[in-house]
């Protein structure tokens, strides 16, 4: 079912508060009746831009939508006030340091909101949580301003999973706040703006305080396409034609395009990165898989998909699945890859993609530019 955006008109320092609606998804209508080619070609399908929602594809793709109800890509986003986000937040506080000071936050029937303590009566109001919690949550507010027209406020604070936590929100300078909303978070406007909301929802554009259209976390259609034409075909013969990755134009190359639309393609990284690239470089894995001789050199047949199912969270996968995928390639009785001089069976991954911890993400992030290193 696709949440839809309504802002309610209460308003509280500049802020609009806005909820998600849970809305029956209108799926396209058709006829059990259409039988033929013709039929099927006159019903023009129905909906929000071609949009239909995941709960539609579940009725014939129940394996794929189940495990992607456990990936993080269907947790990405959320009401702050959502229960599971507010109870990580409300009743407690951290000191953020000069020079902002401690944040504490508290859930009413306005939905969450942040105040500095000793800072008086005014309290922040906190719309959107991103991230799914399997590391971290940042909350994200969009605000009016006189220049803009709409900004969003990245709040200084987040909760880490490590240690159920609260803590400075990463990438945050500890500068000198310009205004009285920098206070509780870092400013961001135009594009930069556009694009958080982009890479963790299926739809949405931000204008005037709300996210007009949204469709909240990165579900089927984002990697698909909307699904309409497809779902009104497939209802109404037995071998639809091709759809989205079924379709001959779908390789490798479109797969990491899709894949490094989010988790980045060296376009976004500098040259200078890209020429020096830092351990930090780990945490974009399609410009280390780029820049693999796996990738390089096997001609088009590895791609994201090679290791990852892109449904199933990665959490579920075992070391010794993640193995198998390289012996796949990798295994001495084949004469078209080179193989292991030191292990032909196990520790793969540790050896050739070491994982780099990034304390302030929560998290850590394994190295896709697949190589031997030196400390091997
Ligand atoms: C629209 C943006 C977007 C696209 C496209 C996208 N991702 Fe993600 N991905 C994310 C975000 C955001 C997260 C963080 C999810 C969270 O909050 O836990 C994530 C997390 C992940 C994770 C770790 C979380 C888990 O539960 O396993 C894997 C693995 C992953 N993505 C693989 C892929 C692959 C493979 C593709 C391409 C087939 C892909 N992603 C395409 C945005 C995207
Ligand atoms: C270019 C796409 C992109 C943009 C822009 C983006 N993110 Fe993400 N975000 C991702 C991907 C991909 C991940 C998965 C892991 C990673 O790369 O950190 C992620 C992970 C996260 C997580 C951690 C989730 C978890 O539990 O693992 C949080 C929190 C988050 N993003 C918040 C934000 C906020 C807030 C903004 C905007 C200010 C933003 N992101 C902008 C793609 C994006
Ligand atoms: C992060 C991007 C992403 C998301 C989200 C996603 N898919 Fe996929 N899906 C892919 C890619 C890439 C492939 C091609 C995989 C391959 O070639 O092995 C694929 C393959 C498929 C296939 C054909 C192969 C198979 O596994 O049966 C179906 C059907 C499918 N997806 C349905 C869904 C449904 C239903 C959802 C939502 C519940 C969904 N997908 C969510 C990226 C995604
Ligand atoms: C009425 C049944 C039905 C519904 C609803 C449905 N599909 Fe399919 N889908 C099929 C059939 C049948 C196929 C072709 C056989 C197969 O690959 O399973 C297919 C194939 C696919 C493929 C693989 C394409 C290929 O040619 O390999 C993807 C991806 C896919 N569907 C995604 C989706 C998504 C996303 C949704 C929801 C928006 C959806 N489907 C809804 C029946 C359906
Ligand atoms: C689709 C096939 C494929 C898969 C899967 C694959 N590789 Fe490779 N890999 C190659 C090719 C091709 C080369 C170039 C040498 C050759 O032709 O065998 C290569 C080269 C390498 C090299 C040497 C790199 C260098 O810079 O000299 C290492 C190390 C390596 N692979 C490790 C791995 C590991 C570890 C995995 C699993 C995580 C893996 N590979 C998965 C195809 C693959
Ligand atoms: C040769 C196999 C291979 C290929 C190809 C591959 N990955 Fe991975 N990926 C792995 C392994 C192994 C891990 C670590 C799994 C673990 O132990 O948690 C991983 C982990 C990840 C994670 C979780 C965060 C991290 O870095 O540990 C994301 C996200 C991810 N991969 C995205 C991608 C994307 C996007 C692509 C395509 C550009 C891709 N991967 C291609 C093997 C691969
Ligand atoms: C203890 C660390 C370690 C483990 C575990 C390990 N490797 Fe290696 N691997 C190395 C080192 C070191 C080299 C370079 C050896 C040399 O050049 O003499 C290497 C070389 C390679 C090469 C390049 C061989 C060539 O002729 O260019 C491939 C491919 C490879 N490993 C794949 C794998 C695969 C697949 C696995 C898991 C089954 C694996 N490795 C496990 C350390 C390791």
């Amino acid at each position: 079912m696709p949440l839809v955006a309504i802002a309610l008109p209460v308003l509280r320092s500049g802020f609009l508060r806005t909820e998600l609606v849970v809305q029956e998804s209108k799926a396209p209508v058709v006829s059990a009746a259409a039988s033929t080619a013709a039929d099927v070609n006159a019903q023009a399908p129905q909906g929000n831009d071609g949009y239909v929602g995941r709960e539609v594809c579940r009725e014939c793709h129940a394996e794929n939508y189940d495990l992607h109800g456990m990936h993080g890509h269907a947790h990405t986003f959320a009401l702050a006030s959502d229960e599971k986000v507010a109870a990580k937040f409300a009743g407690r506080d951290f000191d953020y340091g000069e020079p902002y000071g401690r944040y504490e936050y508290e859930q009413d029937e306005d939905g969450l909101s942040v105040r500095l303590s000793g800072g008086g009566e005014d309290s922040f109001p906190l719309q959107y949580a991103l991230g799914s919690g399997h590391h971290a949550i940042t909350l994200l507010s969009l605000a009016k301003d006189a220049e803009k027209g709409t900004v969003a406020y990245e709040h200084r604070g987040s909760w880490f999973r490590d240690r159920d936590r609260l803590g400075r929100t990463p990438g945050q300078p500890l500068s000198v706040p310009e205004s009285e909303s920098e206070r509780f978070g870092m400013k961001h406007v135009d594009n930069v703006m556009q694009k958080c909301i982009y890479c963790h929802t299926t739809t949405g554009t931000v204008a005037d305080q709300k996210i007009v259209g949204l469709t909240a976390n990165v579900n089927c259609e984002k990697c698909h396409g909307p699904g309409a034409e497809h779902v009104r075909q497939a209802r109404a013969m037995k071998e639809p034609p091709p759809f989205s990755v079924g379709s001959a134009k779908w390789d490798s190359e479109s797969e990491i395009q899709l894949c490094g639309d989010c988790h980045r393609l060296p376009e976004a990284i500098t040259l200078k990165e890209l020429r020096e690239y830092p351990d930090k470089l780990a945490r974009f894995q399609p410009v280390g898989l780029l820049r693999s001789q796996c990738f390089i050199e096997s001609e088009g047949a590895l791609r994201c998909t090679t290791c990852h199912n892109p449904h199933r969270t990665i959490s579920d996968v075992s070391e010794s699945e993640h193995i198998a995928n390289c012996i796949e390639c990798h295994q001495p009785e084949k004469s078209s890859h080179v193989s292991c001089p030191v292990s032909t069976t196990e520790g793969c991954v540790k050896c050739h993609m070491p994982k780099y911890d990034f304390e302030s993400l929560g998290t850590g992030f394994h190295d896709h530019w697949i190589r031997v290193h030196s400390e091997d």
